[in-house]
């Protein structure tokens, strides 16, 4: 039987992401610089990961609690060895509506077709630039632009229900890209998101100068290619969708630091170690690993989770001012170990 869990603000838990690996391919500079500060973190080894069979349990046990939407992270998730057979797993679970993953694009050529047929509806790749120097500059001299390109066409002639394509923007630095990049995605199958700048994690040195608020993007795109707003199409959606006026398609904003969306957060985290986070700006997380290896039951478990949802006040973005102007922040999990 369903429960329908609310938290303190009565926020229910509808969506669970799930990061499966906390290595990336990339240094993007904006999570993982490849600087002294984030090569002090150690990777996790594999036999902490959480395995295939205690992800399945504990999804099943977050879709009792009203989980209907799951999305993979890593991390770069297709590091993660045999990811394929994992999405074959969940989706046998019943109530699950939508399973999602979040990539890179470096490795989606060579996996997008086997993720389909596997079950996975949707799928989301990160591209912060269409100038390949720029694209590179920003992964850390990791990627290849070519090749996300054609990950993308790839998915593109496969039957996925969405494919989106995930741009933060930094001042200074790709917001020059905005217009080249309309202009190659209008009209074609994925859609473009453009996401301001956040201050997660503890190695990007984020300063509010470097975002580029969405409405200034907004107006940039609406003077080439008119625009108009669209309605949320479910409760708690993170980006603000607008759909060109001359039918070319959609463009989605992601504003969580000019117009945070706490109010209608629905989303749970759970790193690869198998810690519960109840928001992307936390410091801790719960541990359900520990438990699940030492023999815990699936009333103790769910009791566990309920509990933590139950108790949960968080709403960072919408506090972001105030926690800022604190000289030193807490110490926040990286944005690499819970996906995003
Ligand atoms: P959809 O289900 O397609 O809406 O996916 P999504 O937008 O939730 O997932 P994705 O992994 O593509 O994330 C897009 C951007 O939104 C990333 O920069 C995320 O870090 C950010 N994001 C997603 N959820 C949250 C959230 O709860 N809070 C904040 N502040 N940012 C979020
Ligand atoms: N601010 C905004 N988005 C970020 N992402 C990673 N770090 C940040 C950040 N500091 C994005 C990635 C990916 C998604 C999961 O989160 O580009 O698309
Ligand atoms: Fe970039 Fe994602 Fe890797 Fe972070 S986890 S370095 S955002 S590709
Ligand atoms: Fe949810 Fe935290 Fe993001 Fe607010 S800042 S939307 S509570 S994850």
């Amino acid at each position: 039987m369903q429960n329908f869990l609310q938290d303190i603000f009565y926020r229910p838990l509808r969506d669970l992401r799930i990061s499966v690996i906390d290595r990336c391919n990339f240094r993007c500079t904006y999570c993982m610089p490849d600087k002294e500060d984030s090569r002090q973190y150690s990777f996790l080894k594999p036999g902490e990961w959480l395995s295939f069979e205690e992800i399945i349990r504990l999804t099943k046990l977050f879709v009792d609690c009203g989980v209907t939407k799951i999305r993979l992270t890593g991390g770069e998730p297709l590091l993660r060895p045999n990811l394929v057979e994992l999405v074959g797993k969940l989706r046998e679970i019943p109530g699950i509506k939508d399973l999602a993953l979040t990539t890179n694009g470096f490795l989606l050529t060579q996996y997008a077709r086997a993720l389909k047929e596997a079950g996975l509806d949707r799928i989301t790749v990160s591209l912060d630039a269409l100038d390949a120097r720029l694209f590179r500059q920003m992964n850390g001299g990791k990627g290849n632009l070519q090749k996300n390109l054609e990950g993308i066409a790839v998915c593109e002639g496969l039957d996925f229900d969405t494919i989106k394509i995930n741009v933060v923007l930094q001042k200074g630095v790709n917001d020059g890209q905005v217009l080249d990049m309309v202009s190659y995605f209008k009209g074609k199958k994925a859609v473009l998101r453009f996401i301001e700048y956040m201050d997660v994690g503890n190695c990007n040195h984020w300063e509010r100068r470097y975002v580029v608020p969405s409405r200034e993007v907004v107006d940039l795109i609406s003077a080439r290619f008119p625009l108009r707003p669209l309605a949320a199409k479910e409760f708690g959606e993170v980006a603000a969708r607008y759909e060109f006026v001359d039918g070319g398609g959609e463009v989605g904003f992601i504003s969580s630091v000019t117009r945070p969306f706490c109010g209608t957060c629905t989303r749970g985290r759970i790193s690869a170690d198998g810690k519960l986070y109840t928001c992307l700006f936390a410091s801790e997380g719960v541990d359900l690993r520990a438990p699940l290896r030492a023999g815990a039951n699936e009333a103790e478990l769910s009791a566990l989770i309920k509990n933590v949802w139950q108790n949960r006040t968080d709403r960072y973005s919408e506090l972001r001012t105030k926690i800022r102007s604190n000289p030193e922040p807490a110490h926040k999990v990286e944005m690499f170990q819970i996906g995003g």
